[in-house]
């Protein structure tokens, strides 16, 4: 456990990551947003808690918790369940808040003894604004029961802090994570204007998976380590994952186009703005060209001086997180 007093905390829905430290030299730790439930034997139990797997147990099954759920999924050939979906914590997953404790406790340290904790949340997605209150509500009171003191940040505002010190905190920032995409226009560190898209890697994985025949965990593996961007694919999951990829990025393009649509809506700003891109979804090669060429057709009503990525795409949600927490002490 780590005793530093400002913790930064990306709820994302595949991964926790939290940041620690300084802004200029954060470090990082993860955890899977997923667990792995097995049958309950006393054997099983004590082979696990030999081998340091983190785990509990819960309803006459043992859970295992976080990333080890990945590793005993796969040696089994079974599949990892996970507290949240497109963003947000499943209602339709019972045990979801009581095992986000569990996980979130791995992570953090049980005892947050007045420590304060910055995490992010998701803009309200389009369809489902109560939902982001009951996802909010909730992990706010995980976190303040086990002693933290904890505050939020809105998804896109954080990569904003992560990545545009130099523009002064100002600037359009942009997520692509697994469960959704989150758009922030931030000025001089204050938020503008902010929303969602429900769909995102999960939502890729799942499409290309739906018309190529393989599995979505098949899909996934191919997309994370050989897919880029290449015009048009003969291979079968490629050539899928390519559509369900334009999909996404115009969802999000559409939605923006969409929202800066109404008059009072369009920001009265006193400078060309830059974009920076994050999270898992836009890491594969000529992910930001594709974007920039979409970006253009939309013919947005907002001056964009220039389009960034990450250097760091699956931290910088967690590194804008602690900047925001570390502002606060
Ligand atoms: N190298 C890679 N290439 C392509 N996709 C990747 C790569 N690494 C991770 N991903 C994808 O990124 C997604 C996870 O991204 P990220 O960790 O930013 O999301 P999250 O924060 O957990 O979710 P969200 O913000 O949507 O709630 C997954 O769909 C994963 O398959
Ligand atoms: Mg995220």
């Amino acid at each position: 456990m780590n005793q530093q007093t400002a913790i930064g905390l990306d709820i994302g829905t595949s991964r926790l990551v939290t940041a620690y430290g300084t802004n200029t030299a954060p470090v990082f730790e993860t955890q899977l947003n997923a667990f792995l439930a097995l049958p309950y034997t006393r054997l099983t139990e004590m082979a696990l808690r030999r081998e340091r797997v983190a785990h509990e147990v819960r309803d006459g099954h043992l859970i295992v918790l976080g990333n080890d759920s990945e590793r005993l999924a796969n040696l089994f050939h079974l599949e990892t369940r996970r507290p949240m979906t497109r963003g947000l914590l499943n209602p339709d997953e019972a045990g979801g808040p009581a095992i986000m404790r569990q996980l979130l406790s791995t992570l953090l340290g049980p005892d947050g003894a007045g420590r304060r904790v910055c995490f992010s949340v998701p803009g309200a997605p389009a369809n489902a604004p109560h939902e982001l209150t009951y996802h909010e509500s909730t992990l706010r009171g995980i976190l303040t029961d086990m002693g933290y003191h904890a505050d939020t940040i809105n998804e896109g505002l954080a990569v904003v802090l992560a990545e545009l010190e130099d523009t002064n905190f100002t600037g359009l920032g942009v997520t692509f994570g697994g469960g959704m995409c989150n758009v922030c226009l931030a000025y001089l560190s204050m938020p503008v204007f902010s929303f969602s898209v429900s769909k995102a890697g999960d939502f890729i994985d799942e499409s290309a998976a739906g018309t190529s025949g393989e599995g979505p965990t098949r899909v996934r593996a191919i997309k994370e380590h050989s897919f880029y961007f290449n015009g048009f694919y003969v291979d079968q999951v490629k050539q899928a994952l390519t559509i369900y990829y334009d999909d996404v990025i115009s969802s999000v393009i559409r939605a923006l186009a969409e929202y800066l649509s109404k008059p009072r809506n369009v920001p009265r700003l006193d400078r060309a703005v830059p974009v920076v891109i994050s999270g898992g979804t836009s890491m594969p090669r000529g992910f930001k060209d594709r974007f920039e060429a979409l970006l253009k057709t939309a013919e947005l009503p907002l001056a964009i001086s220039e389009i960034r990525t990450s250097a760091d795409p699956l931290n910088s949600t967690a590194k804008g997180a602690l900047v925001a927490a570390l502002a606060e002490i």
